[in-house]
């Protein structure tokens, strides 16, 4: 059975003293030993929200990180500032940095694995367009970005990832995908897993919904046997996110 974990992504939002205020507030409200709860924050952010969730069941994470070591890449973060400050997970790949920062499915296997090497479990983003999905050609694009995010992974590397299916079109939109429709994205997901490695690495491997993900929708989707998990962005920035957490309360 996989333990659920549920992730707020945070993206650019709350200051460094907003997020611990945030942090502190949560904190009460995201208590449930049935599942990983996850606070991606912004870089600037992390070490305050380490120091605001020490001692409670929330882990801190990254939004992004860089494939490189160290080096002339003004802006950047690398992965060992990361591990630094006890960070455990980083999004990778998520649609915002593809449609904004040229972020690409060889840059997103890059930047897996150099989580990998450096002990960070990556959240990987894949999902399609409205267009793709008008089209009919969601399975096959989704699984073309899965192939390449986990070129060169291991079996047992991958068994330690998460996988969030997030159809753009249900980002930041409040349209939610049905849970049916999740579902069928989420199962050819662990199937392409299956493809790539085998049954016991598909069984391990943890699949996220994100894309409007809320405390009126979460339940619905995480009954769904495919379905591991949220990455939450709009709802994970208020209580709420508590009962998107205790879904099964
Ligand atoms: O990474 C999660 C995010 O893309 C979903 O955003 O606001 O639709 O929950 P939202």
């Amino acid at each position: 059975m996989r333990k659920k974990i549920i992730a707020g992504n945070w993206k650019m939002n709350k200051t460094p003293s907003e997020a611990v205020a945030l942090i502190n507030e949560l904190k009460p409200l995201v208590q449930n030993e049935d599942v990983d709860v996850v606070f991606c924050v912004p870089a600037i952010s992390i070490v305050p929200a380490m120091e605001a969730a020490k001692g409670t069941n929330i882990n801190i994470g990254a939004e992004n990180m860089y494939f490189e070591e160290s080096g002339a890449y003004t802006g950047e973060i690398a992965p060992n500032m990361l591990t630094d400050v006890g960070v455990k997970y980083v999004i990778i790949g998520h649609s915002e940095r593809r449609e904004y920062f040229a972020e690409t499915d060889e840059t997103v296997n890059k930047k897996v694995l150099k989580a990998f090497e450096h002990g960070i479990t990556p959240i990987i983003c894949c999902g399609e367009t409205l267009e793709q999905r008008e089209q009919g050609i969601a399975v096959d694009f989704i699984r073309q970005q899965i192939k390449i995010a986990f070129l060169n992974v291991t079996a047992d590397q991958a068994k330690e990832a998460v996988i969030a299916y997030e159809p753009i079109w249900a980002i930041g939109t409040g349209k939610t995908a049905t849970s049916d429709q999740a579902e069928e994205i989420c199962a050819a997901i662990r199937e392409c897993i299956k493809e790539v490695y085998d049954e016991a690495t598909a069984e391990a491997i943890r699949i996220q919904y994100g894309g409007s993900m809320n405390a009126g929708n979460a339940a619905e989707l995480l009954a769904k046997p495919d379905i591991d998990g949220g990455l939450v962005g709009g709802a994970s920035l208020k209580p709420d996110f508590g009962k998107i957490v205790n879904y099964n309360k």
